[in-house]
């Protein structure tokens, strides 16, 4: 933390103190930034001073908030792969297609990033037991890191969220429950249930330190593309956390003089038409998105009715220069089937709805065809087995096989 300045909130610009607990603004109840002495930083940290250091993402270490790295709860955060995808991309008539594999992280989704940031600040910050409403990952994440450090974690679910989050989350010893309700109603049981349960609230965007773990996206994005961002980031938002913070990422970077252009990606916020609140306020113009209620998708983690941050994910979409667009629900599994058998990567619902804003972004002429555009595979398919049909066709072993029938099949 010796960059750390204060915090501060990114609605009212009211500050705080660092190195204290905090949730949302007092005032105002939104969500706080986590500010740095840029100035200092861009002294005391050159560029060359990552050479060297492992490939996780600790290595930006003097951009991130904690004060002291004994406190670090880590499974390995590694810098994630981004693959061209060639033969995914010419289904579209793009030479540039980017996937950044983020199925790789513990546990094997990006919420990894930003829990792995919060529960290192818990621990720095003296918190024991720490609580979440989830849409299926962010709960996970939490078990394994809390596990990791020691401390006791509660984590409210939708009754329907996917069968391998409920059990990631009893396997890491969680407290979880499923609730008959979405997962703001799961987020206001957390709340409700704080002053009796004397746990830490570590909701999307309710305590300020999960973005600047998701944050980290934005700056292992720019130093693997040697300090040149790509032309489109598509990602495909719940509570928006990584869109927003990749957005502040690039900020932080271009006050460090480390981009080598001022040329920002066009972030494109992409959602399914069965829960899209900020496409919503995106094509109405409105600063903050509406609920949606009877919110449904199979991409669990876009079944987010109401988002705490919206005007911050709005807000960063409008000033990219992009767009939040939506994609019909009943094409999410073709696009995951696409994915995933044209290239080999475990593709996950929320990412194939990406590939249907892609496809209405080509047809509209708004990407073209030599754009460098990069989608983020934010959960690994393995995850969510009820999303995929599996009706095989038998073989019978008391019959000879017609292989022949096999290959006309
Ligand atoms: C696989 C996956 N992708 C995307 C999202 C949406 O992320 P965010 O809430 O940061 O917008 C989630 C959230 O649960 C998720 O699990
Ligand atoms: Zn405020």
């Amino acid at each position: 933390m010796p960059f750390v300045t204060h915090l501060e909130c990114a609605n009212c610009q009211s500050e705080y103190p660092a190195g204290e607990v905090h949730g949302l603004c007092t005032k105002c109840s939104r969500p706080l930034w986590v500010r740095y002495d840029l100035g200092l930083i861009k002294k005391e940290f050159p560029k060359k001073a990552l050479f060297g250091r492992p490939p996780t993402l600790w290595r930006y270490l003097e951009l991130l908030p904690l004060e002291n790295p004994a406190n670090i709860v880590s499974l390995t955060e590694t810098i994630t792969p981004i693959l061209p995808v060639t033969r995914l991309g010419a289904e579209f008539g793009l030479d540039n297609l980017l996937i950044k594999d983020e199925s790789r992280l513990p546990t094997g989704s990006f919420k990894a990033r930003g829990m792995a940031m919060a529960v290192t600040m818990a621990k720095e910050l003296g918190l024991k037991r720490l609580a979440a409403p989830t849409a299926g990952n962010a709960g996970g994440a939490l078990a394994a890191y809390a596990a990791r450090a020691g401390m006791e974690s509660w984590v409210f679910m939708p009754e329907d969220t996917p069968i391998i989050n409920q059990k990631e989350c009893l396997l890491h010893g969680a407290n979880v429950y499923a609730v008959n309700g979405l997962i703001d109603d799961c987020g206001k049981l957390v709340r409700e249930g704080m002053s009796e349960m004397g746990w830490f609230d570590v909701s999307t965007l309710k305590e300020p330190y999960r973005i600047e773990g998701k944050k980290t996206m934005g700056l292992e994005l720019a130093e693997q593309f040697e300090w040149e961002l790509p032309d489109w980031i598509l990602y495909p938002t719940g509570g928006g956390t990584g869109l927003i913070g990749m957005w502040k990422a690039f900020d932080e970077l271009e006050a460090l003089g480390w981009l080598k252009n001022s040329k920002r990606p066009k972030m494109v916020s992409c959602q399914s038409d069965g829960c899209a609140p900020i496409v919503k306020a995106f094509e109405s113009g409105a600063r903050h998105a509406k609920r949606v209620d009877n919110a449904t998708t199979i991409a669990s983690g876009l079944r987010v009715p109401q988002a705490v941050g919206d005007f911050m994910i709005l807000e960063a979409v409008r000033e990219s220069g992009g767009v939040a667009m939506s994609s019909p629900e009943r094409d999410i599994s073709r696009w995951m089937g696409l994915a995933n058998s044209k290239e080999g990567l475990a593709v996950c619902p929320e990412t194939a709805v990406c590939l249907g804003v892609l496809d209405q972004l080509m047809g509209q002429g708004k990407v073209k065809p030599k754009d460098r555009v990069l989608i983020f595979n934010t959960g690994a398919a393995q995850k969510y087995p009820e999303s995929v049909k599996a009706d095989l066709p038998r073989i019978d072993l008391s019959q000879p096989v017609d292989w022949h029938a096999l290959l006309s099949a």
